[in-house]
Order: C-alpha cells, then sequence, then structure tokens
C-alpha cells in the first residue's frame, strides 16, 4: 500500500517538494507532476507535517447510514481515521484529481476490504455523489491546494442535508486585523509561511475561517501550530473547523 518511510524516503519526498514543485499546463497535470514521484513515501511524511487530522475526524458525529464524502482524499488516509465508524457509512467517497494518489487509496480499499468506500477521479469543486446529497463532507489540507477553495466550500454546501456537517483542517494565516475571538499572527508568520508553501503550489489564506464561518453555523474552531519534518525551530500555522450546514438553507 504505501511505504513505512525513513530517511531515504523522506529525501526524495524532500526533493519533489523542493524541486518539482508542481509545474505543468492545467491544474491536474501540475497536481500529478508533483504527486507521482512520492506517492508511495506520502502517508509517513504526510503523517508529521498534516497536524490535526485524527483529532478533526474524532469530533465528526456518527451517520450510521449516512453519505461521506472527502474532498481532495489523497491516498484515503482519512478514512482510518474513522476507525471501525467507516463501516457504519452506507457510502464513502473519496474524490481527488491525482491519479498517483488516488492508486494508493485503492489499494488501501482493497487491502483493507472496506465494501463501502470508492474512490472518485475528479475535481472537487464540481462533485456531486449520485445519492444527490452527503451526511458528511470533509476537506482536510485540500482546500489550500485547490485554486477555487471557494468553489469547493459552495459545493460541499450544495451537497450537504441541511443539518449536515462539513469539516475541514488545513493550513492558514491570520488576516492583519482579525474578527475578534480569533487568532493574531505576526508579520512574519503571515508572509514566511505563504512564500514557503506556495512553492509547492499550497495557498495558505487568511480568508478560509472568515468565510466557513460566513456558511456554516460554526461547531467548533482550532487554531494551532504544527511542526514540520527537518524544520525544528518553526511551528506551521494550521486550523480545525467543524460546521453544521443551517436547517434554512
Ligand atoms: C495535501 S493533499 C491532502 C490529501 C489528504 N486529504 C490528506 O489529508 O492526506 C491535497 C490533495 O488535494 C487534491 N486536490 C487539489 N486540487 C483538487 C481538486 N480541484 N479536486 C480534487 N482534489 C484536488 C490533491 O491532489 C491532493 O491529493
Amino acid at each position: 500500500m504505501t511505504n513505512p518511510g525513513g530517511f531515504f524516503s523522506d529525501l526524495k519526498i524532500l526533493w519533489h517538494m523542493a524541486v518539482t514543485g508542481g509545474r505543468g499546463r492545467t491544474h491536474e497535470e501540475r497536481l500529478e507532476n508533483f504527486y507521482s514521484g512520492q506517492a508511495s513515501g506520502y502517508d509517513s511524511f504526510r503523517k508529521r507535517l498534516l497536524h490535526g487530522r485524527e483529532e478533526m475526524f474524532a469530533s465528526l458525529p456518527s451517520v450510521p447510514g449516512g453519505v461521506w464524502v472527502d474532498l481532495g482524499a489523497g491516498t484515503g488516509e482519512n478514512a482510518e481515521n474513522w476507525g471501525p465508524r467507516l463501516a457504519e457509512f452506507s457510502q464513502a467517497y473519496l474524490v481527488d484529481l491525482s491519479s498517483s494518489l488516488l492508486k494508493i487509496a485503492d489499494e488501501r480499499i482493497q487491502a483493507r476490504k472496506w465494501q463501502n468506500v470508492r474512490t472518485v477521479h475528479g475535481d472537487a469543486t464540481q462533485f456531486v455523489p449520485p445519492e444527490g446529497a452527503a451526511d458528511i463532507v470533509t476537506c482536510s489540507y485540500s482546500l489550500t491546494m485547490i485554486p477555487d477553495w471557494f468553489l469547493a466550500v459552495d459545493q460541499a454546501l450544495r451537497m450537504l442535508k441541511p443539518g449536515g456537517t462539513f469539516g475541514v483542517v488545513d493550513f492558514f494565516v491570520a488576516r492583519k486585523w482579525p474578527a475578534e475571538g480569533l487568532t493574531k499572527h505576526p508579520w512574519s508568520t503571515r508572509t514566511l509561511w505563504q512564500a514557503w508553501f506556495a512553492n509547492d503550489n499550497v495557498f495558505l489564506n487568511p480568508d478560509h475561517i472568515p468565510y466557513l464561518q460566513s456558511r456554516f453555523e460554526t461547531i467548533s474552531l482550532n487554531q494551532d501550530r504544527g511542526t514540520v519534518p527537518y524544520l525544528p525551530l518553526v511551528r506551521a500555522p494550521y486550523y480545525r473547523f467543524v460546521g453544521r450546514k443551517p436547517l434554512n438553507s
């Protein structure tokens, strides 16, 4: 399924992150160029970079018989984060544009013998489950890689049933003047992390949290920082948001 990592696997991934940086004519080509050489070591490296995923999934409600859609699902690692609750869904869709990462997700589904999980090669801004609606939609470190991220949020809102849950975990930077209750970041945090991640077509955005809060009722919001492999002195800012689609929308 995936290799267990190790220093040489990390080195390969760091090389891809630093050198290939995701070039290509279209968004899909850039994703595939970025991920095709690092797909097998992806999970091991990202476990140490993409913080808060386990906590976010643990905080989502159980919906027996429901439909879960993961937008920008990558290797499908997040399906593991449901634990035994995954089996309660009637259907789960792992949507992504990168064939290399979806191949790992398909291997995972086969290895785990998950009957109710399916990969979809498609765009997060356009996907609708065949059932017509979802009970839970998640975006785990995908909004920062989706150029029209606001369309993905709108699409999540559209496909969710009234009262359905949207869970997001991702990197971010704060606005210079954040609303009351939101974290403030110094100039160095707001500028340096944006520049560093943009090299890999990961765009940290000060508008994610305000936009999510304008579209969904906030159930919980956590703003934190997490370690970055091989950069011991710094912590990258990330947030976890769980929201409810208003009953009257
Ligand atoms: C940093 S990875 C996160 C993968 C996974 N959610 C995780 O937590 O490990 C971002 C993912 O978003 C996917 N992605 C980017 N733009 C997309 C789009 N427009 N539609 C679907 N997936 C997209 C990428 O291919 C990649 O798999």
